[in-house]
């Protein structure tokens, strides 16, 4: 789907689409058109239950005294009320609708509201950006699809007062939506197509935007001492791989250290020897949704060509039962030198990020270091999939995070670290234990990750309830969300770009 900008002018043809704020009051696109009309917008705005407040719809069908094949009346709720999210969220309504009534060409009329803190560029260019995530779809594998089911859009017209102003802002939005469809396209494959190695193929493709792309083998990680990760690991026939990308945008002159992104990139979970039920262990194709974040944040970065020096490093690992598998009860040593008894072979997220946050540190000496993992089936039953789980060793870091999810849609909400919850995984006969007992799931497991985090500020990200949707929602598509993306831009474009 095209997206192109343009003054507002009615079109003779094809789908349009007008605003109309609570209260039934259409916006001056839509007061013209109802002139064409001769009033019949009006009526039909008043004949039913629609009364303009923010996402409501009202659809007719070939307006007569307009050569218009649908015309939509979208309610923008209260002009004051309106911000980027609420327009994002119309833009992605729009799409959902005009694809469904089979449109090929939509235009979009973004009027300028009295009252509303938006220009009237910004408001163009969220729309486009909200109808552009929320045209996602994944469809690769549908080959019988009939025709009356597919997507028809193939432009949308933003109309507004600042087109050129609106299509400069809507450039870099773009390109974090690349990075969102990014991640959504790798957690959506199925397991057969994306392990260990053809994930780490899809980063490599990312060289061609100027990322630095290295991938480790089974080979490097062992002469690293990399024993947790590799323990996982062992039990697969997939090798596992440790990505490591790095994109430098700095100005020369200015440079500095870089952030660091850690994904946990568990490219199937069936839980090890310590197996998982089978119902619903088809959802384990996306415990590499950490990764896919991070790689897609890195997509997003060097798309729009980021001020920034970021790193991203990714454990990439199918967690399998097999003869070759790691046992209950086996005790690992990893890349830091702390041995670990596995007691669950099922808390692997947590290995895996042992050796990537050490490694992270270790090499690239970063300002701080975030991780994202969907680690804990207990972030789900804490906070549903309207927050993901935060933790932090630094407040400045957790609340800058906290905001950029807030300015994103993408919210987290952030849970205790203390020495009290640490106790629970001190271990008898080894350094630390992968299990805590069973409550607090979530914070033992981040407890557990900052075992292996020394003084760097550091964040962690519990997405286990947000990288997946079961609703669609007008800017995210049931199925992968890309959840952490918008997030981890706008973070690095509010405090670490030059
Ligand atoms: N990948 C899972 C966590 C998960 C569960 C993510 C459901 C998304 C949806 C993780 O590796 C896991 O299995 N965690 C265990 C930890 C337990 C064994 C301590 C869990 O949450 O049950
Ligand atoms: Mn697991
Ligand atoms: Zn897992």
């Amino acid at each position: 789907m095209k997206i192109s900008f343009s003054t507002i002018s009615i079109p003779r043809s094809g789908a349009l689409a007008v605003g109309v704020r609570e209260g039934r009051k259409l916006s001056p696109s839509a007061e013209k058109i109802d002139k064409k009309m001769d009033g019949a917008l009006r009526r039909a705005v008043r004949a039913g239950r629609f009364h303009g407040r923010q996402g409501e719809t009202l659809e007719i069908v070939a307006p007569t005294g307009t050569g218009l094949s649908l015309l939509i009346a979208v309610g923008l709720g209260k002009a004051k009320d309106l911000d980027r999210l609420k327009v994002q969220a119309l833009g992605g309504t729009l799409v959902r609708k005009l694809n469904a009534a089979g449109v090929r060409q939509g235009a979009i009329a973004v009027d300028a509201l009295k009252g509303s803190k938006l220009s009237s560029a910004d408001a163009a260019a969220n729309l486009a950006y909200g109808a552009t995530l929320g045209s996602y779809r994944f469809d690769r594998y549908r080959t019988k699809e009939r025709p009356e089911k597919k997507p028809t859009l193939r432009t949308i017209t933003v109309m507004s007062a600042s087109a050129p102003a609106a299509r400069r802002l809507y450039g870099p939005m773009a390109k974090v939506a690349e990075g969102v469809t990014l991640t959504r396209d790798l957690v959506s494959e199925p397991a057969n197509v994306i392990y260990p190695k053809s994930l780490a193929q899809r980063a490599r493709a990312l060289s061609k935007l100027g990322i630095k792309i290295e991938v480790l083998g089974r080979a490097r990680m062992k002469q690293l001492g990399m024993g947790a990760l590799l323990g996982v690991a062992q039990g697969s026939v997939r090798e596992p791989q440790l990505v490591v990308m790095r994109w430098n945008g700095l100005p020369r002159g200015k440079a500095q250290a870089p952030v660091a992104l850690v994904g946990k990139g568990v490219t199937f979970d069936s839980g090890g020897i310590s197996i998982k039920p089978s119902a619903g262990m088809e959802d384990m194709k996306w415990d590499m949704g950490g990764a896919g974040v991070v790689i897609g944040t890195m997509r997003a970065l060097a798309g729009r060509k980021a001020k920034a020096h970021v790193v991203g490093v990714v454990g990439l690992v199918e967690n399998m039962p097999s003869g070759a598998a790691q046992r209950p009860g086996d005790i690992v040593t990893s890349m830091s030198g702390q041995t670990i008894e596995v007691l669950n072979t099922d808390a692997e997220g947590r290995l895996v990020l042992a050796d990537a946050l050490w490694y992270a540190q270790r090499r690239f000496k970063p300002k701080c270091m975030i991780d994202l993992a969907t680690l804990t089936g207990a972030v789900i039953v804490a906070l549903g999939e309207h927050n993901a789980g935060l933790f932090s060793n630094n407040d400045k870091l957790a609340q800058r995070i906290a905001a950029a999810g807030a300015a994103e849609a993408e919210t987290v909400w952030r849970l205790p670290l203390s020495r009290e919850y640490d106790k629970a995984i001190d271990c008898d006969i080894a350094d630390v234990k992968n299990i805590g007992n069973r409550s607090a799931g979530s914070i033992t497991a981040a407890q557990f990750l900052q075992r292996f985090v020394n003084e760097v500020p550091w964040a962690h990200i519990d997405i286990a309830g947000v990288t997946w949707s079961k609703k669609d929602r007008p800017t995210a598509p049931k199925g992968g969300t890309g959840f952490g993306v918008r997030l981890l831009d706008r973070l690095i474009a509010t405090h670490y770009e030059k």
